[in-house]
């Protein structure tokens, strides 16, 4: 279980996270929207200590942190603990996708080589791509880039994997094998926290989705109650910006609407 209490963040004078509460059980996929520059990212970037947070507690299994006090050990204990997904993949351009892979496991886990590429290797084979073990990031498509970096993430079987806006830098077309191999995790129950735009995501697969305004948690719920039936009049504004419902009922993102800041 991961338990975030009283989580606060801020850049010079402005309070970024304004005292989140977020308790994830084992196995949930969260999905957190929400406007921009309200915090989403900032949020999964302190759960990973990205960020310094200034004060709360985070609590990742047996790992229990006041945040304010966490050293060295504790950063690195809690990187092991979450994985990161990032927008714009964040590969080692002169590794190939196999070494990417197994990076983090040689660093951050202190693995040997050996049994790190054998790791990777098995984690490119779940995720499609070991044909392309040695090919290099420049070589790969958007989609295959970041589903490396997708398995990157997987390869340090990490508590939970934290994804920011994962498939905003594709070119549409490589959306949805990225989707999909996101769908695969969390059919296996990976534990998941994702800051997306893709609300028939959010929809089909969340357990929870979280609408943030302002660095708090203004509104959760389960994804029929959240989009159907919004009870915060904030949640509801959004929703009713960045919602268009097409003829066949499926609702997609606006991109024009959550580019703007409210
Ligand atoms: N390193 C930083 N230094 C100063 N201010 C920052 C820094 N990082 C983020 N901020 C500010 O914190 C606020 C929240 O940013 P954050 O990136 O978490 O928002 P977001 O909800 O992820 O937005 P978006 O949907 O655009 O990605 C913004 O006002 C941003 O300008
Ligand atoms: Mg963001």
């Amino acid at each position: 279980m991961i338990r975030v209490e009283k989580l606060v963040k801020r850049f010079g004078d402005s309070v970024i996270l304004d005292g989140i509460d977020l308790e994830i059980a084992q196995g949930e996929i969260i999905v957190v929207i929400g406007p921009s520059g309200t915090g989403k990212s900032t949020l999964l970037r302190c759960l990973n200590f990205l960020e310094r947070p200034d004060s709360g507690r985070l609590k990742l299994g047996d790992l229990d942190l006041d945040v304010a006090a966490v050293n060295a050990k504790d950063m690195l204990a809690a990187r092991r603990r979450t994985a990161f997904v990032f927008q714009n993949y964040a590969l080692f351009a002169n590794k190939t996708a196999l070494e990417n892979i197994a990076e983090g496991l040689i660093v951050v886990n202190r693995w040997p080589k050996k049994k790190a590429y054998a790791r990777a290797l098995e984690i490119l084979e779940r995720i499609g791509l070991a044909s392309k073990a040695n090919a290099y990031p420049a070589s790969l498509s958007g989609g295959q880039q970041q589903r490396v970096g997708i398995g990157r993430a997987m390869a340090a079987k990490a508590d939970i994997i934290l994804f920011d806006e994962p498939t905003s830098s594709l070119d549409p077309e490589w959306v949805e094998e990225v989707l999909g191999l996101m769908k695969q995790l969390a059919a296996e129950r990976q534990t998941m926290l994702v800051v997306t735009h893709e609300m028939s995501f959010a929809r089909d697969v969340a357990d929870r989705v979280i609408f943030m305004e302002g660095g708090r948690i203004v509104e959760q719920g389960p994804p029929s109650q959240l989009f159907n039936a919004p009870r915060d009049p904030r949640t509801q504004n959004f929703l009713r910006k960045v919602l268009a419902t097409s003829s066949s009922g499926s609702i997609s993102a606006n991109n024009d609407a959550l580019s703007v800041s409210e």
